[in-house]
């Protein structure tokens, strides 16, 4: 999803704009670009690919100023051209804005301001909203930005400059997260914390609705009809270091070895084994409302999805809640019901991506419990629930979700003992599951050492373009969660499927050396996955099992084994993902792709 870096402050600003871009590059785009104002005029540079192409342009023809804006675009309206990159500027040049988020009326909008005799130059919603500023605009900049977002619909986050008023910035957010970074008389605003914690780990997170002006003598909030708004001064909890490669080739690597110390720093606080219980102080205030919860739907996207699946196992087996898992882009428009006693949990990494937000909402104003597990302090999905819990695994910039994966299931498994525990879940079993929770790290280390012989194994089959993922039970999920890394780092096509399920279609795609990933743990169906396995060898399959260590029967199966420690089964996805993260990610780099900025995807997806 696009990024806005905007600065005012008393330091000249080009360097500190690219930057943090740079800090915004995992969120996915397409072109960038920045306006500054400089000696009374605004002066714009844009480029179509990578912020490379922009650092050498302004290299070429310089920047110089206190007070800019930058942005990196992910299209959606019109093609990733330096003509459609941001800053759009009014068609009288006096104006610039950088804008993430869809208007959604801006076809009526634009034919208007024709009428009205503003010219266009770009495909974009955006131009379309800085020429309606334009339009409104009498001297007053702010006034101006807030009766032209009073006739837009659809979602924003932007940051307006002026050449009128050298060293102010308008903010506004509406559906597309913002946060103001406040140091000494100088200023950063952004998309996330990312780009600001180097400068000041002192933020101010803006609600939708709300907008800031700022100068480098101050700020002041205000909503979109002119009233103050007192906003509190949040620490950003995250250090430069955890968002900085560290060694590693990339961030996904780096955020799969991090498993260890994040499943800890998700545990840290949260166990109480002597009394067999889950702390979970992000949940106290609605503990009544749980211990009578009588449905339980759970609803994201994508890797948050998965978790959710195992996130189902582990509360019906655990807490005996009734619970289903949805589609948040389906539920939000599915006439959902919900009944009193109803919790619906978000999951999510980022806290913003729009289905599940939406999806959220949806709950919400239907009379559910609406909570959350997320990882991004401060995040909208966070900010909007009755109540929820912060993962704390650290920034993940990854595209590809792996970190906040383990943790999400973490987090799932303390719920799920700790509904249990005001339910029928005894207090032995609790004590034996959280004993094997705080284990998990250790565990996850001695997979992580199989790396280089799953590294080998990935390289016999980087010109493979199908794989089959399958597992049963709990790890039934792990295997869609496996196909989904494989196919978004390595555009290899993958599909995850209970085991089951491939004699009901999928096994006419086993072909002679189609590689088929088995989830193949010690546990209640192992024999079952054990004759699912001879189905795929009858037909010339490859066989790559992940298998309980000390399973010497399984090798004359399979044609790869890679082992987990011992686990409990309800425990067991969060070793068995952490071979196919690794499978992953050694195709992925083996096929020379972008590990960490796939084709066409985005880190945090904050459109429909
Ligand atoms: C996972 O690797 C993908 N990047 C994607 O499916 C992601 O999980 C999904 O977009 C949900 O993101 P969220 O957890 O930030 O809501």
């Amino acid at each position: 999803m696009c990024g806005i870096v905007a600065y005012t402050g008393h330091k000249a600003c080009t360097r500190i704009l690219l930057e943090g871009l740079k800090r915004l590059e995992y969120r996915g785009y397409d072109s960038a670009g920045m306006a500054m104002v400089q000696e009374g005029v605004l002066a714009v540079r844009r480029a179509a690919g990578r912020i490379s192409a922009l650092e050498q342009l302004i290299g070429e023809d310089p920047l110089e100023g206190v007070t800019g804006i930058a942005h990196t675009r992910w299209a959606t309206h019109g093609a990733p051209t330096k003509k459609n990159a941001h800053p759009h500027l009014d068609d009288t040049g006096r104006i610039g804005l950088v804008h993430n988020g869809i208007i959604e009326n801006y076809t009526a909008l634009k034919t208007w301001l024709q009428s009205q005799g503003k010219s266009f130059r770009s495909e974009t919603d955006s131009e379309v909203l800085v020429n309606l500023i334009s339009h409104f605009y009498q001297g007053n900049l702010v006034d101006a930005v807030q009766k032209a977002l009073g006739e837009v619909k659809g979602t924003y986050g932007i940051a307006v400059v002026s050449a009128d008023h050298p060293n102010t910035i308008v903010a506004a957010r509406k559906g597309s997260p913002l946060l103001l970074g406040v140091g000494e008389n100088e200023y950063v605003v952004a998309s996330d914390a990312s780009a600001i914690v180097e400068h000041t780990t002192s933020a101010v997170y803006l609600d939708d609705g709300e907008m800031v002006e700022i100068t480098p003598e101050g700020f002041r909030t205000l909503t979109l009809d002119n009233n103050l708004v007192s906003k509190e001064l949040e620490n950003i909890e995250f250090s430069l270091q955890q968002i900085e490669l560290d060694g590693y080739e990339h961030f996904m690597l780096k955020e799969i070895f991090e498993q260890p110390v994040s499943v800890q720093n998700t545990l840290r606080g949260r166990v109480d084994l002597e009394a067999g219980q889950a702390i979970l102080g992000g949940l106290q205030n609605v503990a009544g409302q749980l211990s009578k919860a009588k449905r339980i739907i759970i609803t994201a996207c994508g890797t948050a999805w998965h978790a959710g699946l195992v996130g189902e196992f582990l509360l019906e087996h655990l807490a005996r809640i009734p619970t289903e898992v949805e589609y948040a882009s389906e539920f939000r428009y599915r006439n959902p019901i919900i009944e009193p006693g109803t919790v619906v949990i978000a999951i999510s990494q980022s806290g913003e991506t729009a289905d599940t937000l939406a999806a959220l909402r949806e709950a919400k104003q239907r009379g559910a419990l609406a909570l959350g597990i997320v990882n991004v302090v401060g995040s909208t999905i966070a900010r909007e629930t009755n109540a929820g819990v912060y993962l704390h695994c650290g920034p993940e910039i990854g595209v590809a979700s792996t970190k906040a994966f383990s943790s999400q299931l973490v987090m799932l498994a303390l719920l799920a003992i700790e509904l249990g525990r005001q339910r029928s879940l005894d207090q032995q079993q609790a004590r034996e599951l959280l004993g094997h929770l705080s284990g998990i790290p250790g565990k996850i280390e001695k997979v992580l050492a199989q790396s280089d012989q799953i590294r080998q194994v990935a390289q016999l089959y980087l010109q493979r373009e199908h794989w089959l993922f399958l597992g049963r039970g709990y790890n039934y999920p792990v295997a869609l969660e496996g196909a989904l890394k494989l196919k978004e780092i390595s555009y290899s096509h993958a599909e995850g499927l209970p085991a089951a399920e491939m004699k009901h279609g999928p096994i006419a795609l086993i072909n002679e050396g189609m590689p088929t990933v088995f989830i193949a743990t010690s546990g209640s169906q192992y024999e079952k996955v054990l004759s699912n396995i001879e189905e795929v060898r009858a037909r010339g399959g490859k066989i790559l099992a992940v298998a309980t260590e000390n399973n010497a029967q399984i090798h004359k199966h399979v044609d790869h084994v890679f082992t987990i420690p011992e686990i409990p089964e309800p425990l067991s996805p969060l070793l068995t993902v952490v071979p196919l993260q690794l499978l992953a990610y050694h195709t992925a780099v083996g096929r020379d792709c972008a590990v960490d900025k796939p084709r066409n995807l985005a880190k945090s997806v904050t459109v429909e």
